[in-house]
């Protein structure tokens, strides 16, 4: 039945011919990948026009791709995929703060700046402060946890979009929390941007009748030893686009207050708290066997 191909048993007849030696892991994902692919392609009844575009828009998207720019990545992002792996991979007790995508524009080894230092240095935008406490699942503060920010400017561009024009670093910093948790920092209050939309990506957005912006957010990622990584944004409520994230990155937790202060050293004001998961409590949730697991992976920290 599997020996020649017909239309009846494409899938069986290609996931037949792996090997008896094939990883099982990668023999579960490639097996499903061609029942499921094999399946659209019945569904829609492809053309061979449509195929071919297909390919076309593929090729497009590997060639526009460069040190800077990730196009694949972006075509996930703006497919939900991004976001439907990291949910997957984070599920979390109640209560911990939830994750959402890393995006392009984190760069490492940012600046440890002084509690309450100000990160922007373009002098640019409406000035907010951002504060609160990283904590465990019962409000007990951590020391130590490194709170690595970055946002947009004010003209809606990261840094590293604009080199030379805009300060290394603008925007950017890491703060360490002493024994009450607490983090504090000035930065904008975040406006909303596009997504690079001049290459394969932002014309299918296009075909879709969709935007490719992202409504206003600081970005977080947050690390203590023995807690899971927290890789997050803080969202402006009440953004044109908080409803229609061109990658899905909202989630209703995730829309933290920004007050307007009248006289004060800053326009805004907004405090959120970053409530970290142990990392036994992940593994728990990650398998019936996580205990077994546990035992193996107790000694890792920062992960
Ligand atoms: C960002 O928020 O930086 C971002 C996320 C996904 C795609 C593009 C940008
Ligand atoms: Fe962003």
């Amino acid at each position: 039945m599997t020996q020649f191909f017909t239309e009846e048993h494409s899938a069986e007849t290609v996931n037949a011919r792996m090997g008896d030696n094939v990883n099982p892991r990668l023999k579960q994902v490639m097996a499903s990948l061609v029942r499921h692919v094999h399946a659209f392609i019945k569904d829609v009844h492809l053309t061979q026009d449509e195929w071919d575009l297909a390919i076309d828009f593929f090729t497009r998207t590997g060639q526009i791709c460069s040190e800077e720019r990730q196009e694949y990545i972006l075509l996930s992002d703006v497919l939900g995929i991004s976001m439907l792996v990291d949910a997957i991979n984070n599920r979390r007790p109640v209560g911990a703060t939830e994750n959402t995508v890393f995006g392009p524009f984190h760069v490492a080894g940012a600046p440890i700046r002084q509690m309450g230092e100000n990160i922007c240095l373009d002098g640019k935008g409406e000035a907010c402060l951002f504060e609160g406490r990283v904590i465990d699942l019962h409000g007990n503060p951590i020391e130590g946890a490194h709170v690595d920010v970055w946002s947009d400017n004010a003209d809606g561009f990261y840094d590293v979009q604009q080199p030379g024009i805009q300060p290394k670093w603008n925007n950017r910093g890491i703060f360490v929390t002493g024994k009450d948790g607490k983090y504090c920092f000035v930065g904008i209050k975040p406006v909303s941007y596009p997504i690079p939309d001049d290459g394969p990506v932002g014309k299918m957005l296009g075909h879709l009748g969709r935007h490719p912006y992202r409504p206003a957010h600081m970005h977080f990622l947050v690390t203590a030893p023995g807690f899971q990584k927290l890789v997050t944004h803080t969202f402006v409520g009440d953004d044109h686009y908080v409803t229609s994230d061109a990658v899905f990155g909202v989630k209703r937790t995730l829309v933290a207050p920004f007050e307007k202060i009248e006289g004060g050293e800053t326009d805004w004001h907004s405090p959120f708290d970053f409530v970290l998961t142990p990392i036994a409590d992940v593994l728990r949730m990650l398998t019936p066997s996580g205990q077994t697991e546990l035992k193996e992976k107790k000694t890792q920290c920062r992960c």
